[in-house]
């Protein structure tokens, strides 16, 4: 494999303090050889109410896989992003708030940041939470969402934010499957000059008849006429218009639940991933610091949603454990234009930008207008997460964005891992456009071919993790058996990422993608059977298989075959109303791209679909489909490459 090399050593701005590769390999051995030193080391860097004497406790058999870090320590999360800064850090800004419309926004120091999360936690308590109580968190990408999540730390509930792009049914089934006993939302969430209702949304989950865990709805006012509230709701600012700006933090065990987060698989519904208080504070604290090679005083944006794990790792835990500025933005890259984020950037004298690959296609597309009126002067390094990033858009970003004095840190990682594990360091490791290039401290990837066979040298396989690392995900709410099986029974005593990998000669990762069916989609993580599933509930469909295509801006999109009911007649609103049904069932993030109707699917003669065919269909590469001899109806696959739709 031969690929372009950006040696960190030519970049202009040089990166004080940041480690040599001599020093990244000295350390990074003594990490895999000496964990319980090395972890017990890095633990430190946050404050303890009890210390800890134990460092891990892991085993990853699949019938009881157990994964505990510090397992005897105390701390509160909450504590350690906010109250450990107060006595040096009380007037700098935490968090940096861009609104939808430019011209708005608002600065939150970390007193300010105290004061609101206490508040709000105070609220929580005269509302009945307690430590171990689930709270649902749907917000729009406001310091208030920040505020919710700290405030369930402090009080030792769990939090679980759920996408405020989901739709009702999507909060039920979340409310549902953790048993939260709280919703907190706003009245409506403003994406590109457009409101969209949160609290319509909420209150049409809850209607649904198998919901009925949710003893009160807290609904922040973002900007909609303040009207009266039903009776289990409150409005935000009336809940802690009375409360103390101070709330004594909870005491909790390192591997009490911090959160949890819910994931699509292969299989089945979304998994509500548990993590730990301890160990994924450690993580996101040191990974936050080493791989931006962050300083105090820096100005450090990532611009994901506080929906997903990018957001809960390097928007709020990460950055406020190391005392950092942390810029959150409530709108959309391309609003009102493609010159937004550089403007951004200016405006707030941003250091570190960390965006997601299919953000950089969107502007990209745009030719060069995102380079407009903005000097981004203030830029030194940029990062990358969430899909294989391709080297256009690669290039695009380092020259366009970073006008070429700014390293990329393409950082590959999953919800499972709580951070980023295989990540250049910023100042330290020489880049390769496309390639994560090096394992994080701790981490141990290996490529395994099918058989389970660890692969040497230069190689492609599945991405595979040898041993747990402090971040790591402890199971899955509910279901301790579905976390084993999951992750853990594809290869003996390791962690199975779902992803497929290469190797080159100077030991740097490649990600070539998901391995299972799993869907990536602009970045956004969907199952293929959460898709067929919805499908399937619409009058009309039979049957349905969903498989990804190659898109140019999303990465992926999302191809849907359909058989109807018999007698049904298909015409453009039929095709219409099963998109629309979709959107509202899960979400307009897994929104069909292109919906082909067939009278029959590819089947094995048992009656498996052959998604490998449906997958080359979509792909336009119908010409490459191997045997399909094993098919019980090959004529099938005639009709369907005949109307195939993406020519
Ligand atoms: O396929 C990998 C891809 O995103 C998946 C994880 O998705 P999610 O849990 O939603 O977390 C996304 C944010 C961490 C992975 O299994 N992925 C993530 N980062 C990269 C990536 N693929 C290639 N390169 C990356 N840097």
């Amino acid at each position: 494999m031969t690929a372009s090399l950006y040696p960190v050593a030519d970049f202009e701005y040089k990166h004080d303090n940041a480690l040599s590769m001599e020093e990244y390999k000295v350390l990074y051995q003594s990490s895999i050889n000496h964990p319980n030193e090395f972890w017990g080391e890095q633990g430190l860097r946050l404050d303890w109410m009890k210390p800890y004497t134990k460092v891990k406790n892991t085993s990853f058999k699949k019938d009881n896989v157990s994964v505990k870090w510090f397992e005897d320590g105390t701390l509160n999360v909450s504590s350690n992003c906010i109250d450990r800064h107060l006595p040096t850090r009380a007037k700098d800004t935490a968090i940096i708030w861009e609104g939808d419309s430019p011209g708005v926004d608002k600065r939150v120091s970390y007193q300010e940041l105290h004061d609101e999360v206490c508040k709000l936690a105070n609220g929580l308590k005269k509302l009945g939470v307690k430590k171990g109580d689930r709270v649902i968190i749907y917000m729009p990408m406001v310091p208030q969402a920040a505020y919710a999540m700290l405030a369930c730390a402090r009080i030792g509930a769990v939090h679980s934010v759920v996408f405020a792009g989901f739709s009702p049914n999507a909060i039920a089934d979340r409310i549902i499957d953790c048993g939260a006993s709280v919703v907190i939302t706003a009245d409506v969430n403003k994406r590109g000059g457009k409101p969209l209702p949160l609290k319509e949304n909420v209150e049409e989950a809850l209607e649904r008849e198998d919901v009925n865990c949710i003893q009160h709805t807290v609904v922040f006012n973002n900007g909609a006429p303040i009207n009266p509230l039903a009776n289990t709701q409150v409005w935000w600012h009336d809940l802690v218009s009375n409360c103390a700006m101070t709330c004594e933090p909870e005491e909790m065990n390192a591997e009490d639940p911090l959160f949890v987060l819910y994931t699509s698989g292969s299989t089945g519904k979304p998994k509500g991933l548990v993590h730990t208080s301890g160990g994924y504070l450690v993580w996101a604290s040191m990974t936050h610091e080493k791989i931006f090679n962050y300083k105090p005083g820096e100005v450090y944006w990532c611009a994901a949603d506080v929906g997903w794990i990018t957001g809960h790792t390097y928007i709020v835990y990460g950055p406020l454990a190391n005392g950092a500025t942390t810029v959150m933005f409530e709108g959309v890259p391309t609003y009102p234009d493609e010159r937004r984020i550089g403007q951004i950037i200016d405006k707030h004298q941003i250091s570190i930008l960390y965006t997601a690959p299919t953000a950089i296609r969107a502007l990209m597309c745009k030719g060069d207008l995102a380079a407009q009126d903005s000097t981004r002067d203030s830029l030194r390094l940029l990062g990358t997460v969430g899909e294989p990033i391709n080297p256009e858009a690669w290039q695009w970003y380092y020259e366009k964005v970073g006008e070429k004095k700014c390293q990329i840190v393409d950082t590959w990682w999953q919800t499972e891992t709580g951070g980023a594990m295989i990540t250049p360091l910023a100042g330290t490791t020489d880049l390769k456009p496309g390639s994560a290039t090096l394992p994080f401290f701790g981490v141990q990837p290996a490529l395994v071919d099918s058989d389970g066979n660890e692969l040497e040298g230069e190689a492609e396989g599945n991405l595979i993790i040898k041993d747990s690392w402090p971040g790591q995900a402890r199971s899955i709410h509910g279901d301790h058996e579905r976390y084993g099986q999951t992750y853990f029974s594809a290869y003996d005593n390791v962690y199975f990422t779902g992803d497929g990998c290469k190797r080159d000669a100077d030991g740097y990762y490649w990600i070539t993608g998901r391995v299972d069916d799993v869907l990536n989609v602009s970045g956004h993580r969907l199952g293929t059977a959460e898709i067929e599933s919805s499908l399937v509930a619409h009058e009309k469909v039979a049957e349905a298989a969903v498989v990804g295509y190659p898109h140019d801006i999303k990465g992926q999109g999302i191809y849907v075959y359909l058989t109807p009911i018999s007698g049904t007649e298909i015409t453009p609103e039929l095709t219409k109303s099963v998109r629309d049904w979709v959107r509202h069932d899960l979400s307009p993030i897994a929104t069909p791209d292109m919906i082909q109707w067939s009278p029959g699917l590819p089947k094995t003669r048992s009656g498996k679909i052959m998604r490998r065919i449906l997958r080359k269909v979509a792909a336009n590469e119908h010409d490459q489909l191997g045997d399909i001899s094993t098919l019980a109806d090959p004529s099938v696959v005639d009709n369907i490459i005949e109307n195939r739709l993406n020519k």
